[in-house]
């Protein structure tokens, strides 16, 4: 896992190097200063009844500028570290953040699938910040603290080894106390960072269907919702500094305690053994710095446990392996638009055992319009998301152009086969930058035409700046059959070979409707176009119609054939045209 994510921190690596080396020699200044400290007041201790003489103030003077340096190194050092260490981790979670959306562009419908997109928010947003924090203080504090206690520990038994060891005992009574406190608060921070997740993926579920919230009154409730969320992180918050507040006074107390052992021992010694006032003093400072040290490991080494859910969740993103790939020697060009499903069938799981599709064998000809139509849930979304690979089949093969589209490079197979999905969306931006996601470099004129074919170019030369018109985000300030309209138009820019319309025209009017398919019909003759409705009126006209069935083709053929054979179709059909199907069968 530590290693999936180190792999971003990229050109930030000399400064996450250099930050830990910097901090050394800006611990090493501070081991040093208490020592020149304590061999100052040496000097003035010793000098004794007689007063400091002249070599004593040169002395003091060369010491006192000697401490001036190392502190003027140590600021240097201290300034430098922390401004490598910023940039190296946010620069790190910068990479983070690209890398993971990079990666998220690749995934494939099933992969997607399997992460919602609330969790994959929080993964690019909270849990990268957590660990860019986590690796600032890696890098900053982690090389340095236990450098500044080895030393400072040495460095006491260099002075004072007489009573040194009290200040260890002390030391290890501070370890215990803090790590104890640390793991109570452990699972606290680990629940508060689980309802954090909860609470945003309530607001994103909340914002993305805001629309819907409004139209069924729901604000209240889904306040409350919001407050039970926040207040669930607020409790754990709050669970968690309860035993935070406690560490600090309970640190103090053992400090304190330590230090009086530490004086009133070192007084003793001072008075019997001749131990120098200076030497109890240093002593005295490197405890300090001991026992800081101890506070700022524990309390790092608790923040990377607590942030290691999010490191995973980050690597989860990364590791994950897109279930669509390009094979390894791919077909570019998708030589026409047949359509040919064998012995397929289909699980979203993987599984056999929850098929959706069942032994579907279909043989689709170049140019032919299909109409596809089944009761909601009969998997026609499904079988035509097969088709481009926006799904792999679990069972048996779906070919286009006479090869199956496994081998093709997922482009082409793409371009040649454009579906307008079922949910569509359009994106902010102008109505000519949407439709360019069809075609990047299309003209007006390709435009314009596109627009034709879908019957879309006639409202959008009422629209103010027509082309231009600027769409709020996913297409708001456009009608749903305006919207599938845009859609549609996209989809032909493409000029694709096969042309799929799950339930596209569903919020067109019939007239409308009637008049995009004739238009198809008319311009794009060589296109295979398969069309899904739920309307008999919206395929009655192709050349053949699917029925599906609970996942299985139950029949297939001309309209009138259909009505006569299958009972399935003569209900859908009887029940849109009030019963009567005799007038249509003759
Ligand atoms: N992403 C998915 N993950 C798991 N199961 C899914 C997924 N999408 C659809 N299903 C299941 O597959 C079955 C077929 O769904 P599908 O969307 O293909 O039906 P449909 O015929 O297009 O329905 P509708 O007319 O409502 O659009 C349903 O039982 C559905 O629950
Ligand atoms: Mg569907």
């Amino acid at each position: 896992m530590i290693k999936t994510l180190i792999g971003s921190v990229r050109q930030y690596k000399a400064r996450a190097i250099l930050t830990p080396l910097i901090m050394v020699g800006e611990s090493a200044m501070e081991i040093l200063i208490p020592w020149v400290m304590t061999y100052l007041i040496g000097v003035i201790e010793n000098a004794g009844e007689s007063g400091l003489t002249s070599a004593d103030f040169a002395m003091i003077a060369r010491y006192g500028g000697i401490m001036f340096l190392m502190a003027c190194v140590s600021l240097t050092c201290g300034v430098l570290g922390g401004r490598f260490a910023s940039q190296a981790s946010a620069g790190f979670a910068a990479n983070l953040r690209e890398d993971m959306y990079e990666r998220i562009q690749t995934y494939s419908f099933a992969n997607i699938d399997r992460f919602s997109a609330s969790s994959l928010i929080t993964r690019m947003t909270t849990d990268v910040t957590n660990v860019q924090t986590a690796f600032q203080m890696c890098i900053r504090i982690l090389v340095r603290a236990p450098i500044l206690f080895l030393f400072a520990s040495i460095m006491s038994f260099v002075i004072a080894p007489q009573i040194a060891w009290i200040f260890l005992i002390g030391a290890v009574i501070l370890a215990v106390v803090v790590a104890l406190l640390m793991q109570k608060v452990q699972p606290n921070f680990r629940q508060m960072f689980k309802k954090y997740d909860k609470l945003n993926s309530v607001a994103q579920e909340n914002l993305t269907g805001i629309r819907v919230v409004k139209a069924y009154v729901l604000e209240n409730e889904e306040i409350e919702k919001y407050r039970q969320a926040t207040q669930a992180v607020y409790d754990y918050s709050v669970r968690a500094e309860k035993i935070l507040v406690v560490v600090t006074p309970l640190a103090q107390a053992v400090i304190y305690a330590t230090t009086l052992v530490l004086l009133a021992v070192g007084g003793v010694q001072i008075i019997r053994n001749g131990l120098q006032v200076s030497d109890l003093t240093g002593l005295l400072s490197y405890c300090t710095q001991i026992f800081s040290g101890i506070m700022t490991v524990t309390m790092v080494l608790n923040f990377i446990a607590m942030s290691r859910p999010a490191m995973e969740r980050i690597a989860e993103v990364l590791r994950e392996e897109s279930t669509i790939k390009n094979p390894a020697d791919p077909v570019f060009e998708v030589t026409d638009g047949s359509v040919d499903f064998e012995g397929v069938s289909f699980s979203y799981s993987g599984r056999e055992d929850n098929c959706v599709l069942h032994d579907i064998d279909l043989h689709i000809r170049s140019g032919e319009t299909i109409g596809v139509i089944g009761g909601t849930g009969s998997s026609k979304s499904t079988l035509v998301s097969l088709i481009p690979r926006l799904y792999d089949v679990t069972e048996g093969r779906v070919k286009v152009g006479g090869r199956d589209v496994r081998e093709y490079d997922l482009e082409s197979l793409r371009n040649a086969v454009a579906m307008v999905l079922q949910k569509n969306v359009l994106f902010s931006g102008s109505i000519a930058e949407n439709l360019r996601w069809g075609k990047e470099d299309a003209t007006q004129e390709e435009l314009e035409n596109a627009a034709r074919l879908a019957c879309a170019d006639e409202f959008i030369r009422q629209l103010p700046g027509q082309y231009d018109y600027d769409l709020g985000q996913g297409g708001v300030n456009v009608s749903g059959g305006q919207k599938q309209r845009l859609c549609i138009a996209r989809a032909l820019l493409k000029n694709p070979k096969v042309l799929i319309l799950d339930d596209s025209t569903s919020a067109v009017d019939m007239k409308t409707d009637a008049k995009i398919r004739s238009a198809l019909r008319e311009h794009a003759p060589e296109v295979t176009k398969i069309i899904i409705a739920q309307r008999v009126a919206s395929v009655q006209d192709a050349d053949r119609i699917l029925v599906l069935d609970g996942g299985r083709v139950t029949a297939f053929g001309g309209h009138e054939q259909l009505l006569r054979e299958s009972e399935i179709y003569r209900t859908i059909y009887e029940t849109q045209n009030g019963g009567n199907c005799n007038g249509a069968a003759e």
